[in-house]
């Protein structure tokens, strides 16, 4: 059944920009959450496009079914097979379930902003400026840029946007809480320290992505949206997990390793170039400046400059 129209609160909306309905997928997952906090401080309605509304990424027939009938001006597309979910689900979420996401949102008009990564990059020509030609070393990496191949040859006026790892301070990251449980076990942690990125802070994401889907629609292509503090995994681990809590003493056990003599499917240096995000006034605040922000104190024992850079 399709919305009944006001055409007054239509007009409203267009003039001060607020009041969009701004679809997100992945809406349960890490980002998803934040965007709709995001969605609602920019004056705007999240719309829940995902399983609890009968949205499926690897049934392509439930996302033009649930997209078309929920009508949102615009949409956000979080949901993804991330590392840690069977390999072999990858290419059907990834690819093919952001191609049916893309087709629909073509269908009905409606804006899409499609979340990427920097692991479509294979790490060798860092950094990367926002238009960089992916060459994905891995599976994951090699799903996620068939989704922004599908995305471009079907919407090429959708914004795709290249983000690094990510962070946040209201709820911990998966790769945080795991280091953490192994630690407060008692057992050692091996973290890269030839592994670069520039993690993002996930608020700060989540606020770049529904400006690109409402206040900036002309937005096109690729772009990196991702934390100006290009940190070794190593460095970034540490503050996060004295962010989270981890006793001084645990922070013994970790130990600086490095993935490039052993590990040839690991991208080392995903530096990304972020002319186009602050061209815009997209704001993307280091690791540092976040962690500052909050009140949260360094980790003890090895606090780099090597590891910033
Ligand atoms: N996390 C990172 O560090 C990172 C780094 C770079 C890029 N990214 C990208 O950022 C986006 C968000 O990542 P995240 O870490 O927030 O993800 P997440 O926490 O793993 O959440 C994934 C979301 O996708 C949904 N989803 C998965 N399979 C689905 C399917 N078949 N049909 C419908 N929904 C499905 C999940 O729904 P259910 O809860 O129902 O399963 C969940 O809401 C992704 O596009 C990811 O590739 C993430």
């Amino acid at each position: 059944m399709s919305r009944p129209v006001d055409h007054r609160s239509t007009e409203a909306a267009r003039r001060t920009g607020r009041g969009r309905r701004i679809g997100i997928t992945g809406l349960s997952g890490y980002l998803g959450e934040r965007l709709a906090v995001a969605v609602r401080v920019a004056g705007h309605h999240p719309v829940d496009l995902g399983r609890a509304n009968g949205l499926d990424l690897l049934d392509p027939g439930s996302v033009s079914e649930v997209v078309t009938r929920l009508a949102p001006d615009a949409v956000i597309h979080a949901a993804a097979a991330n590392p840690g979910r069977p390999e072999d689900s990858f290419d059907a979420v990834n690819r093919v379930g952001s191609a049916a996401v893309a087709e629909v949102t073509t269908g009905i008009g409606a804006r899409l902003v499609h979340v990427s990564t920097d692991l479509v990059l294979s790490g060798r020509a860092a950094p990367y400026g926002d238009d960089a030609a992916a060459d994905p070393l891995g599976v994951y990496g090699r799903s996620k840029a068939g989704a922004e191949a599908e995305v471009q040859r079907i919407d090429p006026t959708a914004a795709i946007v290249r983000t690094s790892l990510i962070y946040g301070l209201h709820r911990i990251d998966r790769s945080t809480a795991g280091f953490l449980d192994r630690l407060r076990r008692g057992e050692p942690l091996e973290l890269f320290a030839d592994v670069v990125r520039q993690p993002v802070w996930v608020d700060a994401l989540a606020e770049g992505l529904v400006r690109l889907a409402v206040e900036f629609p002309e937005v096109s292509g690729t772009l990196n949206l991702a934390g100006d503090q290009a940190l070794d995994r190593a460095a970034f681990g540490r503050r996060m997990l004295a962010r989270w809590g981890l006793a001084p003493a645990a922070f013994d056990r970790i130990v600086d390793g490095l993935a490039g003599p052993r590990l040839p499917g690991v991208a080392l240096d995903l530096r990304l170039g972020l002319e186009r995000a602050r061209a815009l006034g997209l704001a993307c605040p280091g690791v540092d400046e976040v962690l500052a922000r909050a009140g949260t104190v360094a980790p003890p024992g090895r606090t780099d400059p090597a590891g910033a850079r």
